[in-house]
């Protein structure tokens, strides 16, 4: 086993020399030409990784491995509960059906540079999709499928695709969600019109195409001549990412190629301490970060094996799903949200069902996505015997910035803490002055630039917000919207969001889109959507809303209205169930809305009354709302 000495020389080595350090790194990846740069620092505060090169990503995930003689071994295992099917394609296989579907996009005039969404279900196609994309030198931006047709829509014209791929319906364990109506309404919505749409019709669920721009998935398939992968540079974009802001607009997040392929292989070395022909498990989504790095990307580029799981920890069939999985696949490492613990834990406390499953396979459980709380922290260590390891990183890094770096350096578990900075990340606890906070002291968590490869080298076709949201608070530093403190031991300690951005059931949402819609209604005057503490998902939205003068409405009818509203033009996922009618709102006498304090309140803290308030008594009215659960 390492030493925590040899982290710390790691760590330093990355620091002062990310030339040599990340240099290094990048021979692990096959160039199809060497970089010229490592870190190319001419168009501070834009850096760029690996000017110079050119690579294929989905080159180095399929054909690299077939090359090398894995060809017959697993690639991605399919195991769907809600479908009854577990299906396993080789990374020949694999290789077979992304080529063929590049030759689909191709034929559809997709080429390197042309954006492509794709809005599906947790099936392979979703894979061989993205893959597709990658192979084609194209960008596909995944937008999740919990995810209604007005959110989809702002993508769509931002990202301006040439091709949207979808299904006809994703498959929930208590319903069949059509997909292409979705699709249907949200391109009638979108300004930007995509030439083509591909459909992969399921037979949960009918499909009606639309002539002229719809193809059969299957179809397409037969007819199409497999495509081969073209060279891209290292600072092409390979995806866009969507992800919530402050406001109401999403933060189209940039994944370079080369700097991401050369992080995420080095992330699954040393911090998943996995190795090719492994097996690893992310419980997630292809629509969030969490499926594109480590359901996608980094297990494939190692040449290790991994899951589609479309299922959920729990109700498909029982909370015994995930053990079953571990067992039948033979999984090393599994990442997952702390949710879907508490959700397992809830089900069955004594985690009774565990007898009926062999997971000796189980090395490690890492989790991510939203605070760790100690009672899960010590529930899943317990029950499963193996080291649970929190981690802790965002949509914007696109891999762990701090974790115990568990093929490098394991280090003693602090519960609460996900441990210390990862190699690359100059992670800086920052006062409202920019002075380093002491040890213990809250601040800002911020990370000195440059940022190490693999991250954000700027938002979609919008530099100006990339500097605005992130590097304009503390100059020299990327904001990273959490504020923390480093213990002693320099041990990072993760507390939550600063700004509006909340986390529901490990599902990162924006509460100025959920106020969008509700000020939308033409019965309310302002309003307000705070997170609120949640026993089950971390935290849940709620929303506060004051009626225009006059509005004679039945208070009962416009709640379910407003929470419909959301559902509908936000999605499922938000999960906003309750909708206050208040008198008013607390506001800052500049005009501000006291988010922070309604939150702290409803959290049942005991929150101090900021000076700035401009009539306490607001505040006072709305208490025993706040407090109220019902
Ligand atoms: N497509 C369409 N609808 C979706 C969806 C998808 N891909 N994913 C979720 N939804 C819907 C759900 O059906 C649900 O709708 P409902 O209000 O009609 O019940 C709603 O969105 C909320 O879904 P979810 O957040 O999954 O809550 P849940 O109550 O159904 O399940 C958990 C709770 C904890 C079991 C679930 O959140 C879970 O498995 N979390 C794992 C964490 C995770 O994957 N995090 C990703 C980051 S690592
Ligand atoms: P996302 O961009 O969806 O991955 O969400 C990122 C946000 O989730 C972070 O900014 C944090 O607020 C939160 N988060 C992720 N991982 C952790 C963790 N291990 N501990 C605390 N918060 C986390």
């Amino acid at each position: 086993m390492s030493h925590p000495e040899s982290y710390a020389d790691v760590f330093a080595n990355a620091i002062t020399d990310p030339d040599g350090f990340w240099g290094d790194a990048a021979e692990d990846v096959s160039w199809h030409r060497a970089p010229g740069k490592v870190l190319d620092s001419s168009s501070a505060p834009f850096y760029r990784w690996f000017t110079g090169g050119e690579l294929n990503t989905c080159h180095n995930a399929l054909d690299r491995h077939v090359d090398g003689g894995r060809g017959d071994q697993a690639a991605l295992v399919y195991d769907s509960p809600v479908t009854g099917t577990v299906r396993t394609y080789t990374y020949a296989e694999l290789l077979a059906e992304v080529a063929l579907f590049a030759g689909v996009l191709r034929g559809l005039g997709v080429g390197r540079g042309d954006r492509v969404v794709v809005y599906m279900p947790m099936v392979p196609e979703a894979v061989v999709a993205m893959l597709a994309c990658a192979r084609l030198g194209a960008v596909h931006s995944v937008v999740f499928g919990g995810f209604a047709p007005r959110e989809l829509a702002m993508r769509i014209d931002d990202a301006r695709p040439a091709v949207v791929v979808s299904a006809s319906c994703g498959i929930e364990p208590s319903r069949i969600v059509e997909y292409k109506p979705m699709l249907d309404s949200a391109l009638d919505l979108a300004e930007h019109k995509p030439g083509s749409c591909v459909i992969l019709r399921r037979e949960q669920a009918p499909a009606t195409l639309v002539p002229g721009r719809d193809l059969d998935w299957h179809e397409a398939m037969a007819a199409a001549e497999p495509a081969g992968c073209v060279p891209v540079a290292a600072t092409d974009p390979l995806y866009i990412l969507y992800t919530s802001g402050t406001t109401g607009k999403p933060k189209g997040v940039v994944r370079d190629n080369g700097g991401h392929a050369v992080a995420l292989l080095w992330s699954m070395r040393n911090v998943y301490d996995t190795a090719p022909g492994e097996v690893f498990w992310a419980a997630s989504d292809v629509g969030w970060v969490v499926g594109h790095s480590y359901i996608v990307y980094g297990p494939l580029l190692l040449g290790a094996t991994t899951i589609l799981y479309e299922g959920k920890p729990v109700g498909t069939p029982d909370a015994g799903a995930f053990w079953r999985v571990i067992a039948d696949h033979g999984v090393n490492a599994l990442f997952t949200a702390p949710t879907a613990f508490r959700a397992i834990k809830k089900e069955d406390p004594s985690a009774a069902l565990l007898a009926k499953y062999d997971i000796s396979s189980l090395r490690t459980l890492f989790l991510a996505g939203e605070r760790l709380d100690p009672d899960t922290y010590h529930w899943a260590t317990e029950k499963l015997g193996v080291p649970v390891v929190d981690h802790w990183w965002q949509t914007e890094t696109g891999w762990p910035v701090a974790a115990n770096l568990r093929g490098l350096a394991p280090m003693p578990i602090k519960p609460g803490s996900p441990t210390v900075p990862v190699p690359g990340y100059d992670v800086r606890v920052l006062d409202p002055d920019g002075e380093p906070c002491a040890p213990g002291e809250e601040g800002a968590i911020c990370l000195r630039l440059p940022l190490p490869p693999g991250t954000l080298p700027t938002l979609w076709q919008d530099d100006e917000r990339y500097v605005a949201s992130y590097l304009s608070a503390y100059p020299g530093h990327y904001l990273t919207g959490d504020g923390g403190h480093v213990d002693e031991d320099g041990y990072l300690f993760v507390m939550g969001r600063t700004d509006d951005v909340i986390n529901v059931a490990g599902h990162r949402l924006s509460t100025g889109s959920m106020e969008a819609v509700l000020a939308g209604h033409p019965a309310v005057a302002e309003c307000a959507v705070i997170g609120v503490a949640d026993e089950l998902k971390g935290q849940v939205p709620r929303g506060l809303v004051v009626l225009k003068s006059g509005v004679d409405a039945d208070p009962g009818t416009l709640r379910d209205e407003l929470v419909r509203l959301v559902r509908e033009q936000v999605g499922a996922v938000a999960s906003l169930k309750r909708v206050d009618i208040v008198p008013g709102l607390p506001k800052t006498r500049s005009g501000k809305i006291l988010r922070k304090t309604m939150r702290g309140i409803a959290d049942g803290a005991d929150e101090p009354v900021p000076s700035t308030i401009e009539d306490a008594a607001v505040l006072d009215l709305l208490r025993p709302v706040l407090r109220s659960r019902v």
